[in-house]
């Protein structure tokens, strides 16, 4: 029998020692569904070895059916693949490319969703241009002025991350995607810090290609993601980053009469083409069972959930001098409430201050981040003031 999840509670966390786990955005610890799915992969393998391979590939089946619903999007449109980079060298490296593109990237983004592109641009003649993704918190309407503008002058690609890792904003994707539309250019969204928290809906937003890890708010284990990639671009991907499970019919040499044995099958179309070896079916497992339990309580539930927790805490950390981040409508908020002191570089002392008082979070970029998850209660907020309190007497962090 399936356990159940409830919002707000930490029954299924049932080993997690920490008193307040504020750091999905880093990292989840699995509940006690996912160990059980892992353990059931290994027992499984235990038992038969090889003959455990058709359930696996069964439950892989039926997981990509399930992260396809979770992000509207339509059969056969998503892969698994290792991580979060693994999915934009896929789509960095495996576009067809003309010299003299131009991809827009945002500065303040997380690395991994511009070391690939930097790649791409070295092998191919690209041209990279910038924008500041904080442009977008600050002065949202002047900076997609200047997205129009700069799709005026021709750009072939923009990646951009749903949620900023370090503020918590939400970027404007409908609009984004918009204009992307509007000039012909395609729309690569990094979804790590958002799918499993924020509703998101590739088709609604026009997204062509969408990539996101696992192990923070989908609550699964690390060494698993998964790539969207839009029906209509499946055949610009080309396979730079193929291998021997990219392939259609990739285990006809292995299961019949031999002369199976071929190096000319054609690809699988779009994100399956990067299922390009022995999956981590481990992690797969994790991630099948992780995603029930959202799919449980459902994504709006969480994220109005998480919304009350922020503003049990939020008021009392800008009472005690902290800045916030936090956007002004709905629309602009995730999962993450990030606050700076006055001297941003006491940011991460801060965090460590707090993680001796029991509270996980953590500090990217000067920012002190919280992100809560389903399972955290809505009492945590107090405690975490409490906390800053008590090292505030102490002297400070
Ligand atoms: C926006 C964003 N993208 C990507 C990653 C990680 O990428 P990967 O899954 O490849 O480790 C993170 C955090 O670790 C992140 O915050």
């Amino acid at each position: 029998m399936r356990q159940r999840a409830e919002l707000g509670s930490r029954a299924l966390f049932d080993a997690l020692e920490t008193a307040v786990y504020a750091n999905h955005a880093s990292l989840s610890p699995p509940s006690r569904p996912v160990r059980d799915a892992v353990t059931s992969v290994l027992d499984g393998y235990a038992r038969a070895g090889m003959a455990w391979y058709a359930e696996e590939v069964e439950r892989r089946a039926r997981l990509r059916r399930r992260l396809e619903r979770l992000i509207g999007a339509r059969e056969d449109s998503v892969g698994l693949v290792a991580n979060t980079s693994a999915g934009v060298l896929d789509v960095a490296l495996g576009l067809r490319w003309r010299r003299g593109d131009r991809i827009l990237l945002f500065d303040g983004e997380f690395p991994t969703n511009v070391t690939p592109w930097q790649q791409a641009a070295r092998r191919h003649g690209l041209e990279l241009e910038w924008m500041a993704a904080d442009d977008f918190r600050t002065d949202r309407e002047a900076a997609l002025a200047r997205l129009a503008a700069e799709l005026e002058r021709g750009i072939r690609l923009v990646a951009v991350s749903a949620v900023q890792f370090t503020t918590g904003q939400r970027m404007p994707l409908a609009e984004m995607g918009e204009l992307c539309r509007a000039h012909g250019a395609e729309l690569f969204v990094d979804a790590i810090q958002a799918v499993g928290i924020v509703p998101l809906d590739v088709e609604a937003l026009g997204i062509d290609y969408l990539v996101c890890g696992s192990h923070k708010w989908l609550m699964a284990p690390e060494g698993i993601g998964f790539l969207y990639v839009s029906p209509e671009r499946a055949d610009r991907l080309v396979p730079n980053m193929a291998a021997w499970l990219s392939h259609e019919d990739a285990f006809a040499f292995l299961t019949r009469a031999p002369g199976e044995l071929r190096y000319d099958r054609p690809f699988r179309r779009g994100a399956l083409m990067a299922e390009a070896g022995t999956p981590n079916t481990i992690g797969a497992a994790g991630l099948a069972a992780s995603t029930a339990l959202i799919d449980d309580m459902g994504v709006g539930a969480i994220l109005e959930h998480v919304q009350a927790w922020h503003d049990a805490l939020e008021p009392g950390l800008v009472e005690r001098g902290f800045e916030s981040a936090r956007m002004e409508g709905a629309a602009g908020r995730s999962g993450i409430l990030s606050v700076r002191p006055r001297d941003t570089s006491l940011s991460p002392a801060w965090v460590q201050a707090l993680a001796g008082q029991g509270v996980a979070c953590a500090s990217p970029d000067g920012w002190i981040r919280f992100s809560p998850h389903w399972p955290n209660a809505l009492d945590e907020p107090p405690r975490v003031l409490s906390a800053i309190d008590s090292i505030v007497e102490r002297g400070g962090p």
